[in-house]
């Protein structure tokens, strides 16, 4: 029986010729960042207002900057088939709505990573899931709720790049640049926003909070007790 050979992907290139060679993954103009201030106009709905402080990004802000980031990524994208790499567990709300925007073909595996530390700090890097789909020499587009410190960022780019894939770009929901340790940037932003201690849509304290559908700043007592609980139950207080 003869094996037939494996469909190939043609590309369009410039002169509208096809060619087996993927293009250069030209990165389109971007819209520029937003900035997220302090302040925030929109009340805390009731039920939140004892633990959420303020409403840093409302849900159709963040819809509008998702469906902005979508069409660059489209753009980068065009003609090739991408592997979305998502980091649990932080993602799930941005990632959802992400690839509902993209009109591309595009397989999806997830990398499960958590940093372990009491309170806010982030502490050791554990990995809990690895990945299942191949991607070596594929264009990975790695998604991430937030670079912070950078740590997660730079350690999973270092396990993808052993993988050997095509390339790698990055996307974030959130970037907080002021914390940053390690010198990783990321290719897509949604917000850039100031070093506050921010929850929802997808992000924790303590696990909780991951559904509220916009970001908030978290009231410091919350997470101070919290901080406090942690170190009675390590005996160092
Ligand atoms: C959070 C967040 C990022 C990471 C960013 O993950 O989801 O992955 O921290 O921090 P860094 O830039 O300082 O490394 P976390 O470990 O809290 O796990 P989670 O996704 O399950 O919330």
């Amino acid at each position: 029986m003869t094996i037939p050979a494996a469909p190939q992907t043609a590309f369009k290139n410039a002169n509208n010729n096809y060619s087996l060679n993927p293009p250069a993954l030209v990165q389109s103009r971007r819209n520029a960042v937003p900035k997220i201030s302090r302040r925030s106009a929109q009340k805390v709905p009731t039920r939140w207002r004892k633990e959420v402080e303020r409403i840093l990004i409302n849900d159709r802000q963040i819809a509008r900057r998702i469906r902005q980031v979508s069409r660059e990524i489209e753009r980068d994208f065009a003609g090739r088939e991408m592997v979305v790499v998502s980091l649990l567990n932080g993602t799930v709300m941005f990632l959802a709505d992400l690839i509902r925007n993209l009109s591309l073909p595009l397989r999806l595996d997830f990398i499960g990573v958590s940093s372990y530390g009491a309170g806010t700090e982030s502490g050791a890097l554990v990995f809990t899931k690895e990945l299942r789909l191949d991607v070596c020499g594929r264009d990975v587009l790695l998604v991430d709720d937030i670079l912070d410190t950078g740590k997660t960022l730079a350690r999973v780019l270092d396990k993808l790049t052993a993988l050997r894939p095509q390339r790698i770009r990055t996307c974030v929901l959130l970037n907080k640049a002021a914390r940053r340790v390690e010198p990783v940037q990321a290719d897509y932003v949604g917000f850039e926003i100031p070093d506050e201690f921010v929850v929802g849509y997808g992000l924790d304290f303590a696990e909780r909070y991951r559904n509220l559908p916009f970001v908030g700043v978290l009231h410091p007592h919350v997470y101070k007790r919290e901080v406090q609980r942690a170190n009675v139950g390590a005996g160092t207080v």
